[in-house]
């Protein structure tokens, strides 16, 4: 199960990833907008991290015109590490070295077949674990990182 939302500047994108992600066979919930109407980005940042963090997913992808607000928002919520992405690399170095549960990117600024790019590598990619473990242990605010 994947969640996905978008504000209005990031739903044609949006709707070219939940197609290409349901071609593949993944489950996808679309938590909104549901149209090219103006919205606040932030809101549906913080619907997908809530579903995130409480466990109801365990990637989510937001989509709004530059990725940059979405990733700000839901980074605000414990236990999640949204990645804004540009290319494959980033997209890859995300799972890697940041585990990140949360893919942002661009409306305005990642064409369909970058983002389809990113999006599989994003969701086929292994956390490497080991010294990156401690290092994400260390982004939590008021955890030192160290190991029990
Ligand atoms: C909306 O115009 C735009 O500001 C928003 O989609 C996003 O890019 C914010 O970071």
């Amino acid at each position: 199960m994947i969640l996905i939302a978008s504000d209005h500047a990031g739903f044609a994108l949006k709707h070219h990833v939940i197609k290409f992600l349901t071609g593949l066979g993944h489950e996808v919930r679309d938590l909104g907008v549901d149209s090219e109407r103006s919205v606040d980005y932030p809101d549906f940042a913080h619907r997908l991290a809530l579903a995130v963090s409480a466990g109801e997913a365990e990637r989510g992808i937001l989509i709004c015109g530059t990725g940059l607000g979405m990733s700000m928002a839901a980074n605000r919520h414990p236990g999640i590490r949204a990645a804004l992405c540009h290319d494959a690399y980033t997209a890859e170095m995300a799972r890697r070295h940041n585990d990140a549960n949360v893919l942002c990117m661009g409306g305005r600024t990642t064409g369909p077949a970058v983002a389809e790019q990113m999006t599989a590598i994003f969701l086929a990619t292994p956390f490497e674990g080991g010294r990156h473990q401690r290092r994400v242990g260390k982004i939590e605010p008021g955890r030192n990182g160290e190991e029990s």
